[in-house]
């Protein structure tokens, strides 16, 4: 049952390239330059009148959703907030019959998003929900859903359902820019393309994993670590570093790169790990300064980052890890993916339940 790999988290993480293709099957126009969602049931009308977006979700699906709400802001400039869904309902949120709530969730039944679902719909909010289970409470109750085609996910530790929900979260964001007339086709066609190339460049990156075992058998020893980035980096941050105290129980913050000076650099000290995100051009001199203060203090710094930015972080940083290149939105799709591999083969080092960790379950229907 899992396909020759020694535990569920490393098959599904291998499954990624596959999971991409099944959730993108279908959804594009033979031209490549459209986004098709038929199962939507939202009209025109109501997507033209969209004011605002509520992303909801918990652990791993709401940094999706901050992923999400960079493309859907980047695309259709649609103001999006991000809520915890825990915290979502408590907060007396401001919802009103133009506001889509888009809840996220791989199971469906996590009871936190589900009770997030229906005070948004009480509150006369249109509700999507992208899910990777199709017979799930949250998608019965949904009033669109978009399924993700991840296939099931047994380790505990969310993998390739982050992945195609990012991949969910492009098509929609398209879709919405589609009908809203805020990209041309042919910018549709160039982001559709990056997608499509994505499952190659994921298949690039799993090959490199005896390096990033290295790595990781390296920071084991470690208590504390930190994880930095700027924007979609920031946010691949927080999923790497949730992703590392999940299956490792080794303690571990992602910062905003710039947020560091404000407080947080009092912990960075000799020998300190520091995994550096640092993939996105419009802000990459910014990123290096801030690693220039974190190596000032004496951190060990791995940068991840692509080929063309190597002159600019050589000097600065211990090590890099490459990942190929795509647009700078689509970048959490690829550079999430060494940091799974980094929990796994941590937490493979410590020698622990890899696909159960402690106190965790994999679906989490208690309040
Ligand atoms: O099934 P869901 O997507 O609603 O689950 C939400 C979280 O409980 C889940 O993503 C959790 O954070 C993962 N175990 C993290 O790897």
């Amino acid at each position: 049952e899992k396909g020759g790999y020694e535990h569920f988290m490393l098959k599904e993480i291998h499954e990624q390239p596959k999971a991409y293709r099944d959730t993108m099957r279908g959804r594009i126009n033979a031209e490549g330059n459209k986004v098709i969602l038929p199962e939507l049931n939202m009209t025109e009308e109501q997507i033209k009148n969209i004011r605002n977006i509520q992303v909801v979700a918990c652990g791993t699906a709401y940094n999706a959703g901050v992923v999400g709400r960079t493309m859907i802001e980047s695309l259709v400039r649609i103001p999006v907030e991000n809520d915890i869904a825990s915290e979502y309902r408590y907060r007396s949120p401001i919802v009103t019959p133009e506001t889509l709530v888009i809840v996220v969730s791989q199971s469906g039944e996590t009871a936190d998003t589900l009770a997030a679902l229906r005070e948004a719909q009480a509150n006369g909010a249109h509700v999507l929900a992208i899910t990777n289970v199709v017979g799930s409470s949250i998608a019965r109750e949904a009033n669109d859903v978009l399924v993700t085609l991840a296939g099931p996910e047994i380790a505990v530790a969310s993998t390739k359902a982050y992945t195609s929900q990012l991949v969910a979260f492009g098509l929609f964001a398209l879709y919405l820019a589609e009908v809203r007339g805020t990209q041309t086709e042919g910018q549709v066609a160039k982001i559709l393309a990056a997608m499509q190339a994505l499952p190659e460049q994921v298949e690039e990156i799993l090959a490199q994993k005896e390096a990033i075992k290295g790595y990781a058998e390296q920071i084991s020893e470690h208590k504390n670590l930190f994880f930095i980035g700027r924007g979609v980096d920031y946010a691949v941050a927080q999923e790497g570093s949730l992703k590392l105290k999940e299956i490792s129980y080794i303690h571990s913050e992602a910062y905003a790169a710039g947020e560091l000076k404000h407080g947080t650099l009092a912990l960075i000290e000799e020998g300190v790990p520091v995994i550096a995100l640092a993939t996105q051009e419009a802000v990459l001199e910014k990123t290096v300064s801030n690693i220039k203060e974190v190596k000032a203090r004496g951190a060990d710094v791995l940068a991840i980052t692509h080929q063309e930015h190597l002159t600019d972080l050589l000097r600065s940083v211990d090590q890099v890890f490459v990942i190929p290149k795509t647009l700078p939105m689509l970048t959490a799709a690829l550079s999430v993916v060494p940091l799974q591999l980094l929990s796994y083969y941590a937490s493979l080092a410590l020698g622990h339940d890899v696909d159960k960790p402690r106190n965790l379950a994999k679906s989490v229907t208690v309040e």
